[in-house]
This record gives C-alpha cells, sequence and structure tokens, in this order.
C-alpha cells in the first residue's frame, strides 16, 4: 500500500519516525510530506533515510511531475502524524499552501489525523469546531492521550503511540496491523471477513476542565466482544470510550482500536464506520444527558447549592438504525445494541429491555441486568440475547461465565443472525 505521512511541526514530531519505521515494517511504500515548521523539529535527511523516498514541503519542486496533485492521488491512505492545531486549521479551511495541505485537498483515499498540542489548544473552541468538521468530512481523527506534554504540564494533548496510530490508520483502509500469529483472524471463522465495529466503556461529558459526568462501566465486556469477534474472523475495531489501558493492552494485535471521550466523539466515530461496518455491535454505556454548557475554567465553590442544566444527547443506536434505513449504511449490516437495566417501577429489568429493542429498531439486543453489583468492572457477567422478530421479541440464547465466554456466545448469535 502506498502511504503518505504528513508530519507536521510539534514538539512529537520525532515519534513520528517511529510510525514511519511501524509501515515499512509492515511492508507499506511511505512518502513523507512535512511542513516547513516540521522541519525545525525532524530534518529532512532523517525522513530521506528512514522513507528511501525524497522529501518537499512546497508545491515548487518536482513540478515536471505535478507533485502536488499526483502524491495524493496515487495515496491508498494518508496519515498525518503528529497534527498541529494550525494544520488542522487549514485543512479544514481547504487551503493549499503547502505540499501537505494540497495533499490533503487531492487525496480520495481514507485520511487519518494524530492531533498533538497543547490541552488548551485542543479544548479551544476553534480546534474543536475544526476537529468536528473534519470528522464530519469522513476523515478519521484520533483522540490525543493524556498525560506529561512539552512543558512540566499534563492533560490532554499527546501523541498516541505509534503502533495504536498504525492500529487505527490501517484499520481506515480495513486492513489490520501485521497481526502476530497468535491473533492472527481466522480466515475460515464464523464471521471471517466481516467488519465489526463494537463501542466500549463510557463516555464522560465535561462539567468544566476538570469534571465530567460519567458512569461506572470498565469497557471490559466490549473489549472481551471484539476480541471473540477477531477471534471469530472479523477485522475487528473497537471505539473505546474512556477505557482502562491495562483493558486495552490485552487486546489482540489485529484489533484495530479508536479512542473517544464523549457521547459526541462516539456518535461520530460509529457514523464514520457506517458504511463500511457488516456488524456494529454497541456496548459502551452511553450517557444519555450532558452539561447544557462546560464551564471555560474550574469551577469553584460559592457556598450556594449548585444547579446544573442538562440537555438531551443524541441517540447513537437509533441514529446508526436510520442511517442504514436511508440507505447510507453497509448493506445488510447488523445493529446489535445493549440494554443494561436494573428495572423500575415501569417494569422488570427484562421487559425493559425487551421494550427498548423494539423502539430502537436494531436486530439484536443483549440485556444485561445491572441492578445491585452486577456487571460494572467485573470479570463475569449474565446476558440474554433478544432477536426483533415478526410477533415482537424473541429470546435467542442465555449465557452466563466470564466476560469472555459470554462474549464467544453474543458473537455465536450474531454470526447466526447474519446468516438468517
Ligand atoms: C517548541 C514548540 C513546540 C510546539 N508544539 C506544538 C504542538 O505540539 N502542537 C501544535 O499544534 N503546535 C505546536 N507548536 C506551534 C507550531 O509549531 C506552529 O503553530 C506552526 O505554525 C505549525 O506549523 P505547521 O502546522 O505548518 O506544521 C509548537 C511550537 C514550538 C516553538
Amino acid at each position: 500500500m502506498r502511504v503518505v505521512l504528513g508530519v507536521t511541526g510539534g514538539i512529537a514530531a520525532y515519534k513520528a519516525a517511529h510510525v514511519l519505521r511501524g509501515l515499512r515494517e509492515r511492508g507499506h511504500a511511505v512518502r513523507v510530506v512535512p511542513t516547513e515548521a516540521a522541519l525545525r523539529f525532524v530534518g529532512a535527511p532523517t525522513w530521506e533515510a528512514l522513507s528511501g523516498e525524497p522529501v518537499s514541503t512546497t508545491v515548487f519542486e518536482g513540478v515536471e511531475n505535478v507533485e502536488h496533485v499526483r502524491i495524493g492521488h496515487e495515496a491508498d491512505l494518508v496519515v498525518v502524524a503528529p497534527a498541529t492545531a494550525d494544520l488542522l486549521a487549514r485543512a479544514r479551511g481547504g487551503m493549499a499552501d503547502d505540499l501537505l495541505t494540497a495533499t490533503l485537498l487531492t487525496a480520495t483515499c481514507p485520511v487519518v489525523v494524530a492531533p498533538a498540542m497543547h490541552t488548551e489548544m485542543w479544548f479551544n473552541a476553534a480546534t474543536v469546531d475544526n476537529v468536528a468538521a473534519l470528522r464530519a468530512r469522513g476523515w478519521t481523527v484520533i483522540e490525543p492521550a493524556s498525560g506529561r506534554l512539552t512543558g512540566a504540564d499534563t492533560g490532554p494533548g499527546r501523541l498516541p503511540e505509534p503502533d495504536d496510530i498504525i492500529r487505527t490508520a490501517l484499520a481506515a483502509t480495513g486492513r489490520s496491523a501485521a497481526p502476530g500469529p497468535q491473533d492472527s483472524p481466522s480466515a475460515h471463522g464464523p464471521l471471517a471477513g466481516a467488519a465489526v465495529v463494537v463501542s466500549a466503556g463510557g463516555t464522560r461529558e465535561p462539567l468544566d476542565p476538570v469534571r465530567f459526568l460519567g458512569n461506572r462501566s470498565s469497557g471490559k465486556q466490549g473489549a472481551a466482544l471484539v476480541a471473540a469477534a477477531a477471534a471469530a474472523g472479523a477485522q475487528a475495531t473497537l471505539i473505546a470510550a474512556n477505557v482502562d489501558s491495562g483493558v486495552l493492552a490485552e487486546l489482540p494485535a489485529a484489533v484495530a482500536v479508536e479512542q473517544v471521550n464523549t457521547t459526541a466523539e462516539l456518535e461520530a466515530a460509529c457514523a464514520a464506520h457506517a458504511s463500511h461496518a457488516d456488524v456494529i455491535i454497541m456496548a459502551a454505556a452511553v450517557a444519555d444527558y450532558r452539561p447544557a454548557a462546560a464551564a471555560e475554567h474550574k469551577m469553584k465553590k460559592s457556598g450556594d447549592d449548585l444547579t446544573i442544566a442538562l440537555v438531551e444527547n443524541p441517540d447513537i443506536l437509533r441514529g446508526l438504525v436510520e442511517l442504514r434505513d436511508a440507505g447510507r449504511a453497509r448493506t445488510g449490516q447488523l445493529l446489535v445494541g445493549f440494554a443494561a437495566e436494573t428495572g423500575s417501577h415501569d417494569g422488570s429489568a427484562e421487559s425493559l429491555a425487551q421494550a427498548k429493542l423494539l423502539r430502537k429498531g436494531c436486530d439484536l439486543l443483549v440485556f444485561n441486568d445491572v441492578s445491585g453489583d452486577r456487571a460494572f468492572g467485573r470479570d463475569d457477567n449474565a446476558v440474554v440475547v433478544y432477536r426483533a422478530g415478526t410477533g415482537g421479541a424473541e429470546e435467542v440464547t442465555r449465557s452466563e461465565g466470564s466476560k469472555a465466554d459470554v462474549s464467544k456466545d453474543v458473537i455465536a448469535a450474531v454470526a447466526a443472525e447474519r446468516s438468517r
């Protein structure tokens, strides 16, 4: 595959050398297109030596080959890592004032960008707006990691690890990152060749720069499901909403991981997969409401009680059903919902789950009783899978045991439903 690696002017530019190496080791040809600013951090000889290809930042070199159009046209994948706030703004504005932005305008292949910048730049309304616009155009914008930044400060804005960038980038083209032998998806499993996307964890809605409204989902069940899907032969992608790094570290290498934080980000990531996913399993616990406005600065105690206005979040599963019904999703796509119910005066947990299946319009619903201490953070689980039958919700299977065993049963039910 022919990959263009855009590198922009941030401290993390040196990490792009590892992204380049990793792509080359997986057999891909890589043309590095840095910005002028990037070359102030890491020089052209590094990129030329590691890629074996020439490096230019301007449209006025190699003019006889019309490089500003050719590079984008020939690319099977464009990855920009790190992407500065400036690059996001220029790309959003459709600028073509250097070779990288011209390439981004002419590329018709998947584009994956990995922003890295100070937390303030990342949360600035202009950057938030630019990221949303680029995602809406179909680009994959990888969430930055949290941690130590350029100075002594910490927060979201770090470039994710090169291996995570490579995994996400290759997944955007429908490929997995060269799995090790024990991780190889089976070519003959019940989901062989199917693109399966699983969301996991819990979304968080910021109240201010340090606080959020969240839930207790650990992401273990979603992680077990995506691993079971990969073992069943699927091209598996996990959209991880605040899943513990320990849980992510145990995923098979064949699983592509995209990290999101808020419900809006999860919605955008799911929508971006709708066109090519054969199966989408929505196991993430999505916040039903978010604060009407997140405070720009940390909220201080005032001595008075505090009332926070909440607005309803979009219903992501319902939105996916609507995309499919409108013919804007992969033909024959199977949509699987999760219902974590505790029961209430409106009915038993089980009857609420059955009602949810019919209300949402998905194909299968995995019901999981979370009353008491069940499910959250534990390694075992008990679920009932329902399908939407002609006469209402029909029970497909019951499963109890470790989250890995339960996942195998759920994936078997998914495979069976696909072949009905
Ligand atoms: C030491 C230093 C580190 C920087 N790190 C970043 C960064 O991590 N992210 C970012 O968006 N901008 C960063 N900048 C600012 C960019 O270099 C600047 O906006 C530049 O114009 C980006 O150009 P480019 O997008 O064409 O590469 C940094 C600047 C300096 C001097």
